[in-house]
């Protein structure tokens, strides 16, 4: 079976982008030379599903930031639509995350990294999150894209630890009760 990991950066009040996706407040902020444990998250998993809306405001970068399998949940995106250089890269796949999540574990993914507001929020209701490492930023933005919305049921978490950096980032890290 595969497991569902969050890695993320919220502002304090909870959003991950701004309500046109900007994410200048998050990826401008000063963190000193520190990765707040993002190289040591990706080499634990085995590849990224992410939504559609990461994957647009990612897609332009180059050199190309993931060097693990990068899957793309869209239905409205075909993988004629990712460009020829990522071709190996990217894979476009329309799916629930239930059916993604059997599909991996066809592969021999055992991890993956979950990753877009509206999937994460999508991979919880389903059940499929493990943990949850969020990285708070100390700035209030006051409208965006929520990391957490509408659920069916409550989700009780366990807090695992938090560490504050030198940055001002406070990261804690939540596994999902069963
Ligand atoms: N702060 C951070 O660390 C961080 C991390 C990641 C992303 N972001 C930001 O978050 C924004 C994107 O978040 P988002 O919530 O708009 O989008 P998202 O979760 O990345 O993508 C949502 C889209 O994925 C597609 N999709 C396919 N299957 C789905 C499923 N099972 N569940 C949900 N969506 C599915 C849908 O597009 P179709 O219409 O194509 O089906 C849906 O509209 C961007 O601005 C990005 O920069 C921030």
């Amino acid at each position: 079976m595969t497991t569902g990991h969050v890695f993320i950066g919220t502002s304090l009040d909870g959003f991950i982008a701004r309500r046109n996706h900007d994410i200048a407040w998050l990826t401008d902020y000063p963190t000193q030379g520190e990765d707040h444990g993002f190289a040591a998250h990706m080499a634990g998993v085995d590849a990224v599903v992410m939504g559609r809306g990461t994957y647009a405001t990612i897609k332009d970068m180059r050199p190309w930031p993931y060097d693990k399998p990068v899957v793309v949940l869209s239905r409205s995106l075909a993988q004629t639509d990712v460009p020829a250089e990522l071709a190996d890269k990217v894979e476009i796949m329309q799916a629930s995350p239930a059916v993604a999540m059997d599909r991996f574990a066809g592969r021999g993914w055992t991890r993956v990294y979950v990753d877009g507001g509206n999937v994460i929020q999508s991979f919880l209701r389903a059940g499929l999150i493990e943990d949850l490492v969020i990285s708070r930023i100390p700035v209030l933005i006051g409208e965006g894209i929520s990391l957490f919305g509408a659920l069916d049921a409550d989700v009780a978490l366990e807090h695992l630890h938090s560490k504050a950096f030198d940055s001002g980032l406070v990261q804690s890290t939540y596994r999902v009760k069963r």
